[in-house]
């Protein structure tokens, strides 16, 4: 399935583990890469006095700080931070590491919405364009309030040969065990230069009122990575915020305010479904959640995609999608399938080499199958 190319992969806990992209003889490190069991009791939210959810002090301190790519190559960064006190502007002042003295400015532009009787801080987005490849930038944000200075590195510029290690994580929320995953993923020695999210983000949604105070308190707790790494997203149901009951009626309301992706840069119409390229892999965003039968959006958005993949400049070809198509636990059964009904083919056509999803809360994995019986019992796990 992976050809000439190697696969390896280092399980963190639950759903966190490092994927390296490299271009050497094969290597598959199998069996168990972590002592880390999961106890049964159910996960607990950390309360919102929680170190972690504490708000950066000074006057309208930009909170919240996360990245993403920027563009469909890597040549550009989506900074994105919320205010509090009042709206402050949405600049970025940014230098490479190489020329300190040669200092940018970016403007962006903020957002607000309401979700029932919640009112967002300031949701400030700004793309940091024509950036030089696998180089390290410093940012601040907060110019005339409260500055907060950040880093990060771009990607390395496209190229079938460049090595690339991302992170993959799904299903976080906000939990203990979050915490302790994000800790995981962080003190890993081989360090995750991108996250791939395989949707579910903030799980606000299981509070009263889809509590939204609770997708500022996820920010606050993952900014300690994301602001310093790209986090390339994909949405869950748990982003679906659809609450008629409560005269939320818009689904992905707030996670269309607050994570901005470069959908457009790969012809997309929706945040949902989109591609960046990274390094080797060109990496497809499916959305379990938006409509994608035949017609659709989203269908005809990626049939045209997958015959753009260029295999010679991209040999890794990686699909990012919530709902997994194949499943042997009983939670979720067959939520993955109407998706996989449509769209299994062209992925065996255009040899997807790697799936991954999220949703069910425990790691499986398999070797490639496609049109598996249900009973999965032909799907050999490993
Ligand atoms: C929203 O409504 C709930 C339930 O009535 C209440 O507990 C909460 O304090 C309200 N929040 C705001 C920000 O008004
Ligand atoms: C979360 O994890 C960090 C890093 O390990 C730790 O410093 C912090 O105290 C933890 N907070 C909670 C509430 O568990």
């Amino acid at each position: 399935m992976f050809g000439a190319k190697s696969f390896s992969c280092f399980t963190a806990m639950a759903a966190a583990l490092v994927f390296i992209l490299l271009n050497v003889a094969m290597v598959c490190h199998g069996g168990k890469t972590s002592s880390f069991i999961r106890k049964v009791d159910r996960a607990e939210d950390m309360p919102l006095h929680s170190d972690v959810f504490a708000a950066p002090s000074g006057y309208n301190a930009p909170q919240q700080v996360h990245i993403t790519i920027g563009d469909h190559v890597g040549r550009a960064m989506i900074v994105s931070w919320v205010t509090m006190d009042e709206p402050g502007n949405s600049l970025v002042r940014y230098w490479s590491e190489d020329s300190p003295h040669k200092k940018e400015l970016a403007k962006g532009h903020h957002v607000t919405y309401r979700f029932f009787n919640y009112s967002s801080g300031f949701i400030h987005h700004c793309t940091l364009r024509e950036l030089e490849f696998n180089k390290k930038y410093y940012y601040e944000i907060g110019m005339g309030h409260t500055i907060r200075q950040f880093w990060f590195m771009t990607p390395p510029e496209v190229h079938p040969d460049t090595p690339f290690t991302f992170g993959l994580i799904g299903d976080l929320g906000q939990t203990y065990d979050s915490n302790k995953t994000l800790a995981h993923y962080q003190s890993n020695p081989h360090k995750g230069q991108a996250v791939l999210f395989v949707g579910d983000l903030s799980y606000a949604d299981n509070h009263p009122n889809h509590d939204n105070v609770r997708w500022d308190t996820w920010g606050r707790f993952v900014e300690r990575n994301n602001a310093y790494e790209p986090w390339i997203w994909a949405t869950g149901n748990h982003e679906l915020d659809y609450a008629p009951e409560l005269g939320e009626t818009e689904p992905f309301k707030p996670f269309r305010h607050r994570y901005h992706v470069p959908y457009k840069a790969s012809g997309s119409t929706e945040p949902f479904w989109y591609s960046v390229k990274i390094a080797s892999a060109h990496i497809i965003v499916l959305a379990s959640y938006s409509a994608y039968g035949k017609y659709t959006p989203q269908y005809e958005w990626l049939e045209a995609e997958l015959k753009k993949v260029d295999r010679s400049k991209t040999p890794w070809l990686i699909v990012l999608v919530h709902s997994p198509w194949y499943n042997s636990n009983t939670y979720h059964y067959m939520e993955g399938e109407t998706m996989r009904v449509a769209f299994e083919s062209w992925f065996v056509k255009y040899k997807v080499d790697v799936v991954f999803a999220g949703h069910v809360h425990a790691y499986e994995r398999s070797v490639s199958a496609t049109n598996c019986p249900l009973s999965t019992d032909d799907m050999h796990l490993i």
